[in-house]
């Protein structure tokens, strides 16, 4: 299997000063920079836009994982391609555009992603993994970080595993919520290559000691 992919979510970071917690999570060894945009529609949570993300760009050359929680994302997506992001990753329950919202972040030059919440089966993704450069499975209820994992998700990441390989082999499988270096041997076990970590690694003393054990 591939080396894991650690992707920090700045949701659990200081907005206040993000220059500086970019650059903590740059020096930890952190693989991705998670991005949780909200509108307060889709979830009961509101964050940034693609401003965020444009001034992020300028300082760092991390992959910019923009993961929308937003309704009719359709709307909205080229703004983030041109902010910068290098995956745009959408819900399937936020739109009954998927085809077309993927389509168009794909047709832009960006990676795009499809994303499940914890009540949405797996098979919701089957007809978008063919064109799909990044999968992603919710294991918290969208909109907060620091949620406890859903232990329910590690059957979906299995299910989701095997219709990865049997589809597009070259989709990214994410997971995202509630990870901590107790529960990532499990989540790695059952397939997953991307881990999205809010608290965890933003509320570690040593992010980078975090990020290591992670790892191993
Ligand atoms: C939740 C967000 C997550 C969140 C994860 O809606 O999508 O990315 O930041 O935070 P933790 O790791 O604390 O559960
Ligand atoms: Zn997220």
């Amino acid at each position: 299997m591939n080396k894991t992919i650690i992707a920090p979510s700045i949701l659990s970071a200081d907005f206040a000063h993000i220059g500086e917690e970019i650059k903590r999570m740059e020096k930890a060894g952190a693989d991705w920079i998670h991005c949780d945009v909200m509108d307060g529609i889709f979830v009961p949570n509101i964050t940034f836009g693609p401003k965020m993300i444009k001034d992020i760009r300028k300082l760092t050359d991390l992959v910019l994982d923009v993961h929308l929680m937003i309704t009719e994302p359709i709307r909205y997506v080229e703004q983030f391609v041109t902010a910068g992001a290098d995956y745009v990753t959408i819900h399937v329950e936020a739109t009954d555009k998927v085809d077309e919202t993927l389509d168009k972040i794909k047709k832009l030059g960006c990676k795009c992603g499809a994303v499940i919440s914890p009540q949405t089966p797996v098979d919701a993704l089957k007809s978008f993994i063919s064109k799909c450069d990044l999968a992603l499975v919710m294991s918290v209820h969208p909109g907060f970080g620091g949620q406890k994992f859903i232990e329910s998700s590690l059957s979906k990441v299995k299910e989701l595993r095997d219709m990865i390989d049997r589809i597009n082999p070259n989709c990214i499988l994410e997971i995202d919520g509630g990870i901590t270096e107790e529960n990532i041997g499990d989540v790695k076990r059952a397939g997953v290559e991307a881990i999205v970590a809010g608290s965890a690694i933003f509320g570690s003393a040593d992010p980078a000691a975090t990020i290591k054990r992670m790892r191993s």
